[in-house]
Order: C-alpha cells, then sequence, then structure tokens
C-alpha cells in the first residue's frame, strides 16, 4: 500500500515525500509541475504527471495503485496573486480538491492530510494563533483553503473518510541541498536573489508595534512541516481520530530585522536593509502555537533559525560563510539531524 502525495514535486511536498520514503512508506506522486520540479520528486517515489483539474487521469492513477492515504499538498499558494486570479485559485484548490476526494471515494481510498494554510486565520489580532481563533480569511487564496477544509470534513462526515488539515504558518529551509523554495513571493528566497544580484534586501515597514518595529512571524523548517505530515499519516492510517485541523506553528515570532540579521550571518554579506512603505494588509504579528500538534501527533518544530536560514541558503546554491567547510553532501545530513 501506497501514500499518494498530490504537488510532490513542489517545495513542500518534495519534503513529505522524502519523510515518508524514509519511514518506510511507499510513495506515488502526483502533479502537474505547473510549479514543481520534475527533478524534486525523489528517487523511490512513482512519478505520475497530470493534473488533479483532470478526473479520467485521477481515475487512472489510482487505479493503477494500491493506495492507503492521501497527503494533498497540490495547489496554487500565491495569496496576493490569487487577488488577481480569483477564479484560477478557486479551480486549482477548489475544484481540484474536489476531483481528488472522488477520485478517492471511488477507490475506497480511507484517509486523507490537507495542507492548509496560516491565511484561513486573516489578520488574527490575537496574541498567539489557535484552532480556536476565527477564520477570517482575506484573500481568495485563504478562502480556497478554508473551502477545501470544510469540502474534506463534509465528505468525512457523509463517507467515514479519515482526515485531518495541517494549518503551516511560514515554511522555510530545506532538508536536502537539491529542493529549494522557489516562490517569487516569499521572504527568504527575495532575500536571497537580491544578495545573489548584489542588490539590497527590502523591508516592508519598520513602525509596527513589535519590539524592532518590523513584522513578527512563526517560521518553522520545511522538514519539521514535513515529519508532521508522516505522524498524522500514520495516526490515520492506524484508526485514530484526529482533530479536524492543526496549527504547524512554533510559539515563537521572529521579527524580518532578525531574519535579515541571521542572513547576514550566514552569508557572510552584510547589508543594511532598504526600508519600503508597510504593504497593506500586512499583519504586525502571526505567531501560533502548536500545542495540539504536540498532545496529538507528538510533533514540535526541532530545527533552530540557524537551520532554517543556512540550510535555506545552500540550498539556494550558495556555501554558508557560517560553516565553510561543509560540503553540499555532508550538510544534507547534518540538515536532516532532529527530524522524528
Ligand atoms: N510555502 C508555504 O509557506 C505555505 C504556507 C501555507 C500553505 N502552503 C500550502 O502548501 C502546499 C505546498 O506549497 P509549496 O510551497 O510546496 O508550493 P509549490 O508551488 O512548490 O507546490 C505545489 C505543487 O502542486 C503542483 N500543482 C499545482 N496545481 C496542481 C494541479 N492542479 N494538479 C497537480 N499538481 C498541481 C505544483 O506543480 C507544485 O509542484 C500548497 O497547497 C500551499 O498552498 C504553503
Amino acid at each position: 500500500m501506497a501514500w499518494l502525495v498530490t504537488g510532490g514535486a513542489g517545495y513542500i511536498g518534495s519534503h513529505v515525500a522524502r519523510a515518508l520514503i524514509d519511514d518506510g512508506h511507499d510513495v506515488v506522486v502526483i502533479d502537474d509541475l505547473s510549479s514543481g520540479h520534475r527533478a524534486f520528486v525523489p528517487n523511490g517515489a512513482v512519478f505520475e504527471e497530470g493534473s488533479l483539474l483532470d478526473p479520467a487521469f485521477l481515475k487512472e492513477a489510482f487505479a493503477r495503485h494500491d493506495v492507503a492515504g492521501v497527503i494533498h499538498l497540490a495547489g496554487f499558494k500565491y495569496a496576493g496573486v490569487s487577488v488577481e486570479w480569483p477564479l484560477h485559485t478557486y479551480f486549482q484548490n477548489v475544484t481540484g480538491t474536489g476531483n481528488l476526494l472522488a477520485a478517492m471515494e471511488a477507490a475506497s481510498v480511507p484517509a486523507i492530510v490537507f495542507s492548509s494554510s496560516a491565511a484561513v486565520y486573516g489578520n488574527a489580532a490575537a496574541e498567539f494563533v489557535t484552532e480556536s481563533t476565527p477564520t477570517s480569511p482575506e484573500s481568495p487564496y485563504g478562502e480556497s483553503k478554508l473551502i477545501g477544509e470544510w469540502l474534506i470534513a463534509d465528505q468525512a462526515r457523509a463517507t467515514g473518510l479519515r482526515h485531518t488539515s495541517l494549518r503551516y504558518f511560514n515554511v522555510v529551509g530545506s532538508g536536502t541541498p537539491d529542493v529549494s523554495d522557489t516562490s517569487p513571493h516569499n521572504l527568504f528566497p527575495l532575500v536571497f536573489d537580491a544578495l545573489k544580484a548584489g542588490t539590497t534586501p527590502k523591508i516592508f515597514g519598520t513602525a509596527y508595534p513589535t519590539p524592532d518595529g518590523s513584522c513578527v512571524r512563526d517560521y518553522v523548517h520545511v522538514s519539521d512541516v514535513a515529519a508532521a505530515h508522516v505522524a498524522a499519516a500514520r495516526k490515520l492510517q492506524d484508526g485514530v481520530e484526529l482533530e479536524t485541523v492543526y496549527n504547524l506553528g512554533s510559539g515563537t515570532g521572529v521579527s524580518v530585522r532578525a531574519i535579515m540579521t541571521e542572513m547576514a550571518a550566514v552569508t557572510g554579506r552584510q547589508f543594511s536593509p532598504q526600508i519600503c512603505a508597510a504593504r497593506p494588509g500586512d499583519p504586525a504579528r502571526i505567531v501560533a502555537s502548536g500545542q495540539l500538534a504536540r498532545r496529538d501527533i507528538d510533533w514540535a518544530p526541532r530545527h533552530s533559525l540557524r537551520d532554517m536560514v543556512s540550510s535555506a541558503w545552500i540550498a539556494a546554491g550558495q556555501e554558508a560563510a557560517s560553516s565553510p567547510s561543509v560540503s553540499r553532501s555532508q550538510t544534507r545530513n547534518a540538515l536532516f539531524q532532529g527530524e522524528q
């Protein structure tokens, strides 16, 4: 029996597929390569290229494999762009999830772990976001993720599907130098691209009510996020009933300025960020409690901020100034330390 990973050629899905293989599972990856990369699919996984928007492809893919459960990460993840492209976002994230659930029902697949997002909370004012913080998405992307959760919960109520949704916050770092976050919108790739191009990284807003005036976010290493999926999948496979949603938060906020200071230390490139106007709708602080995930799936983030920054820098093709003698293959082993 295999676990099927949708979006397994993407940044997070590739880490999830690797973590499942390392945990002894057979893995099938479905991906249309719209934002993923064939090379990110790990050795040992069976790759099925196709779209969740193609029900016939899904039916055939499920018929070809004996699937124990699905980890569903495929989707369109750009919240800002989703405001301009609401229909595209809904087709990918809502229609795609509906098609997947239909194919799972037809093939009698009993379990699903869904990749959800902090975007469902919108600009929550809570000191710590918990699973009972009211949802209030502020973009088609956040709305589409919340609808995805509802679709899965409703389907579970109707069919007995075992399920849970994991809400990620800021996923960063790399568990292997071969796979990096290639998003053109996330802080880490934006700063690294600026440093590589010799331009000055930007901070948007320095007058927030936070200790150093820049935004505070909850950063979690992608290998820790992947480990949570494996733990949830194992529980569901064992018939354990999980909560409908879990926040994958560290409980620790880190400011954008602090991230930049760490980046300067890791890269050996000193810089003073360019201060730009705050972006409309950017909340001052989003930090989540991961206590529920700790209680039910024994999950806790294990990687430090230094791990996150240095692994991301190395995966971006650069040598870390803080560990100049460490080769990329040695680093790969080091990066996996601390995983479950
Ligand atoms: N990166 C983050 O910080 C973050 C935070 C919260 C939630 N998420 C969610 O996690 C998931 C994975 O994110 P990521 O950062 O790895 O993004 P990504 O773009 O690297 O991965 C998404 C993968 O899904 C594939 N895909 C997209 N639409 C598809 C379709 N219709 N059929 C088949 N494959 C399709 C893409 O080709 C890509 O490989 C997404 O659902 C995203 O919304 C990410």
